[in-house]
This record gives structure tokens, sequence and C-alpha cells, in this order.
């Protein structure tokens, strides 16, 4: 199963991964089948260890659970040294400026994982370094997340092009992420988002354009039953993002009628996937039934998380 012709590879050494924008649309299907590869060497006992005496710096200015294990552990697992550095513990915290940050780290890392608020943080210190930096989520991308949910989409469906995902609820970085890597894999992504919840116009605006060379359709519509209608892939993310958490009551009430339950997944495809790329609050976006339903596959794209970053890391500092 590969999504690229046999034998053509792609050198991304050096690179940054700031959002999917960035990359071809055969670069990312190689990084899906470079993914795949390095699953089933590690599924085989098979060694494969790209990063072996290289150092891997892991900055956190929001919490994590899967993007900080799933770093440190693909950073191990490729041979190389990872450095858990949380804002509570760097001088970045104290007002260090960004440039600094980059300027001092690329003298000791061959590579640099940020979470972060602004995406504009990860846009200088990316600007700053001299070794590659990778965007483990901002306030307005989560390319590592969407590079892990398309293989696993790839995986169960064996196709990417023509399929339909429906994402229902607050049109947040995972929304922006997901039309622009659905823009770029032929996927047409259908956004169902309460009044002023909407995903970003620029991104919609630079989604649509994307989509044009791929035959996807990206759209924006108000209610949920039109964006899960026919759907091969129902796709929803919590209410209030981390950094919003003081909106949360607005929110659930802006958002009651965009959860995402057995009536409503009723309209999608009969073998639709539900996704989430989680944390998830069982009850506001998502019913019970649905996330921990036969549908679901939402631990297959988290434990991908482990297989897309690792070829990620591969790929730009191996
Ligand atoms: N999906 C995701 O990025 O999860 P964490 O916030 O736990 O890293
Ligand atoms: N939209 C969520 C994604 C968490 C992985 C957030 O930014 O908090």
């Amino acid at each position: 199963m590969s999504l690229v012709q046999a034998g053509k590879t792609y050198n991304l050494g050096g690179r940054d991964f700031i959002e999917l924008t960035d990359y071809s649309t055969e670069e990312i299907r190689y990084l899906i089948d470079l993914a795949i590869e390095i699953k089933r060497k590690q599924k085989n006992g098979e060694a494969y260890q790209p990063l072996l005496g290289k150092t891997v710096g892991l900055i956190f200015e929001k919490s994590s659970t899967r993007t900080r294990v799933s770093f440190e552990v693909g950073v191990y697992q490729l041979g190389g040294h990872a450095l858990f550095l949380s804002k509570n513990d760097i001088q970045l915290g104290r007002g260090e400026t960004i440039a600094d940050t980059a300027g001092v780290m690329s003298r000791y890392l061959d590579g640099i994982m940020i979470r972060t608020f602004g995406h504009d943080r990860v846009v200088d210190l990316a600007r700053f370094s001299t070794v590659p930096v990778i965007n483990g989520l901002s306030d307005l991308a989560h390319p590592c997340q969407v590079l892990a949910d398309y293989q696993t989409i790839y995986e169960h469906k064996g196709q990417l092009e023509g399929l339909k995902l429906a994402y229902i609820g607050d049109g947040n970085n995972m929304a922006h992420s997901l039309m622009i890597g659905g823009a770029k894999l032929g996927v047409s992504v259908s956004i169902a988002s309460p009044e002023g919840y909407e995903p970003d116009s620029q991104i919609m605006a630079d989604s649509r354009e994307l989509a044009a060379a791929t035959g996807a359709t990206i759209e924006v519509v108000r209610d949920p039953r039109e964006a899960v209608k026919d759907a091969d892939v129902i796709y929803t993310d919590v209410w209030a993002s981390m950094g919003f958490e003081e909106e949360q009551k607005a929110r659930e009430a802006a958002f009651a009628s965009y959860q995402v339950n057995e009536e409503l997944a009723a309209l999608a495809k009969p073998d639709y996937l539900f996704m989430h790329c989680l944390p998830a609050h069982r009850g506001e976006e998502v019913s019970e039934g649905v996330i921990d339903g036969s549908n679901s596959i939402i631990f297959d794209q988290a434990e991908n998380r482990l297989h897309a970053q690792k070829a990620l890391m591969a790929a730009l500092i191996g």
C-alpha cells in the first residue's frame, strides 16, 4: 500500500514543519508512506535509528499528553535523545526572546519542536533557528496531528482522494489543518460551526485554492446534518481549546446543537470513521456511544502520532 510511485523519495532534510501549506501533495504523501513503513519496522522489531547521536528539544508552553509522549518515545526509538523543555523551567517563560532562544538552542540541538499559543511564535522560532522547527500545535494549526490523521484514514479506507470528512464544532487549529491537509490530499472537508466560531477566512480561501488542484471541495456550513450527510469520516474537537478555558460556559451554549451523537452520525455513511484528536469531553462535543462505539478509531489515530512524527523527524532531522 503506497501513496507515492514506487521507489520515489523526497529530500526534506533541514526543512521546518509549520503548516501543511509548506509541503506539496507529493511530499505529504511521501511522509505518510514513510510513516507506514516506519510503523511496520517498529512492529516487526527492526531497528531504524536515523537520529543516532542527535538531540531534539521539545518546548511546551501548553499542556500535552500525546504530543509530549509520542515525541519523546519517537526520538528515543529513532536512536536520538529528547529534551523536555517546559516554559516553567526555561528562560523563555521569564521573557527571554524567541530570537535569542532560537539562536542559543540551534547551537546545541539538531531539531526543535514547539507547542505554543500564537502561531507567530512558531514562525519566529523557525526564522531565527538554524535547525528544523516542528509545530507541535499553535492557536492556528496542528499539522502533526493532521499528518497522523490522514495516515490513519488511509490505513482504514485504503484511499484518501474522493473521501468526505465532516468536521463538527469549533473552527480552530484542528479545523484549519484538516482543511489544508484535505485540500492537498484530495479529501473534501465540510465544516459545520455555529456563528462566530467559523474557521479563519484566509485559511478557508487558501484551502479552497489548494483544493482546486486535487478536486476536493472545502466548505463551511451552519447545519451539522448537512456536513455529516454521506460523510466517510466524522471529526470533532473540544469546544474550548487551550487558552480559551474562561469561555467554556459561553461556548457550551453556542455549541449545544453541535454534539456528535448517534442521531447525527446516522446521516453519515454506515462505515463512517469517528475521529477526535483528544483530549475529549464525553457528553459535550461527542456522546459516549459514538466515541466508544465500533466506528471510533481514536486510539489508532493517537498511536499514529508516534509513527507520523518519527517519519517527520527522520526526513527533516535524520
Ligand atoms: N492531540 C494532542 O495533541 O494531544 P495532547 O494535547 O495531549 O498533546
Ligand atoms: N483544539 C485543541 C486541540 C488539542 C490537541 C486545543 O488547541 O486545545
